[in-house]
C-alpha cells in the first residue's frame, strides 16, 4: 500500500496508472474511519485495477462554531485498516498544501447547496465541492464513490461533475446502519451509550414514515406527526430540520411520491447527526 502526502506524488502516481490502462476508483474521507466508510472502500476496490482513498479533514466545509478542532483524527488506525482491506495508495495530504496562501478560488453549485443542511451550514457545500474538485484534479479518478448517508453531498458532487463536464464517474452507496438502525457516522464517536440509544430514534422516525408512506398517506404533515413524536419521546428536541423533498432536486413536497427523500438533521447534546431514507 502506497503512502502519498503529497500533491505531486498522488498526481505522478496516478499519472502512471492511467498510462499503464488501469482503472483508478477513488474514495474521498475525513478519516476516523468506520464499518461504513469501510463498505464503500471496498465497493470501490471490487469496481476498479487501483483504489486509492484519501484522508483530509477539509477546513472549508466547517463553519467557525463548528467541530474542525475537535473531529476524531487517528492516522495510523485508520492506514491499518485500509491495508487490511488492500487498497493500494492512501493520500494524506498537508492542510498547508492544499490551501495555500491566499488561496482564493471556490466552487458552488447554487441551488443545490441552499436547502436542508445548506440552510443551516451556509458554505459547507461550497466548501465541499471545492475540496472534491481539487482531490479529483490530483487523484485523477475514473469512479469516486459517494454515500447516501450524506444524500444531498451526493447531489451537489454529480450536479457539479455534469456541470463541470468532468470525466468521473459518481457512485452511489446504501446507509451502512448499526443493528439498531442508527448511521454509522464518525461523529457518533461523540456519543455515549445512554446518547447512542436516544439517537436510534432518529433511524426509527424516519422508518415510522416509510412505514406510513407503504400504506398511502402521502401527505407531508400527516407523515412528519408520528416521526416528530417518536423524536419527542425520545427527548431528542433540537430537530434542526425534518423535511420531505424531491429526491433530485431536494425542493420540498407537500405531497409525497415514490422516490421522495425524507431527510433529518437532529442535535443530540451538541453532537450534530444526519440520516435520511428514500420513499
Ligand atoms: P466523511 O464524512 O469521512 O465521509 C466519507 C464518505 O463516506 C462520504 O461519501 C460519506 O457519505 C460516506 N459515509 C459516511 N458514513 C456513511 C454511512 N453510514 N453509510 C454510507 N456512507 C457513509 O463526507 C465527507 O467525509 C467529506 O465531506 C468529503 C466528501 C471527504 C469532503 O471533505
Amino acid at each position: 500500500m502506497k503512502l502519498i502526502d503529497n500533491i505531486a506524488d498522488m498526481k505522478s502516481y496516478s499519472d502512471r496508472i492511467r498510462a499503464e490502462g488501469n482503472k483508478i476508483s477513488f474514495v474521498p474521507t475525513m478519516g476516523a474511519l468506520h464499518t461504513g466508510h469501510l463498505k464503500l472502500i471496498k465497493n470501490a476496490n471490487n469496481i476498479s485495477d487501483i483504489c486509492v482513498v484519501s484522508i483530509f479533514i477539509n477546513p472549508a466545509q466547517f463553519g467557525p462554531t463548528e467541530d474542525f478542532n475537535k473531529y476524531p483524527r487517528d492516522l495510523d488506525k485508520d492506514k491499518g485498516l485500509l491495508k487490511e482491506i488492500g487498497v493500494d495508495a492512501i493520500f494524506f495530504p498537508k492542510l498547508e498544501d492544499m490551501y495555500g496562501d491566499h488561496f482564493q478560488t471556490y466552487v458552488e453549485v447554487e441551488e443545490l447547496q441552499k436547502p436542508l443542511c445548506g440552510k443551516l451550514r451556509p458554505g459547507h457545500f461550497k466548501g465541499v465541492a471545492t475540496i472534491v474538485l481539487k482531490l479529483f484534479n490530483i487523484v485523477k479518478p475514473h469512479y469516486a464513490v459517494f454515500g447516501e448517508k450524506d444524500y444531498q453531498q451526493l447531489q451537489v458532487i454529480k450536479k457539479m461533475v455534469c456541470d463541470l463536464n468532468l470525466d468521473v464517474d459518481i457512485i452511489s452507496h446504501p446507509i451502512v446502519r448499526e443493528q439498531s438502525g442508527l448511521a454509522m457516522s464518525s461523529r457518533n464517536d461523540y456519543l455515549d451509550s445512554g446518547q447512542r440509544e436516544k439517537a436510534c430514534s432518529i433511524s426509527q422516525a424516519l422508518f415510522n414514515i416509510k412505514q406510513q408512506f407503504d400504506t398511502g398517506i402521502t401527505d407531508r404533515n400527516n407523515l412528519l406527526d408520528s416521526a416528530y413524536s417518536i423524536l419527542n419521546k425520545a427527548n431528542i428536541d433540537e430537530i434542526e430540520y425534518l423535511e420531505i423533498v424531491d429526491g433530485k432536486n431536494l425542493i420540498e413536497k407537500k405531497l409525497a411520491g415514490p422516490g421522495d427523500l425524507v431527510a433529518i438533521a437532529a442535535r443530540l447534546d451538541g453532537t450534530r447527526l444526519i440520516d435520511n431514507i428514500r420513499l
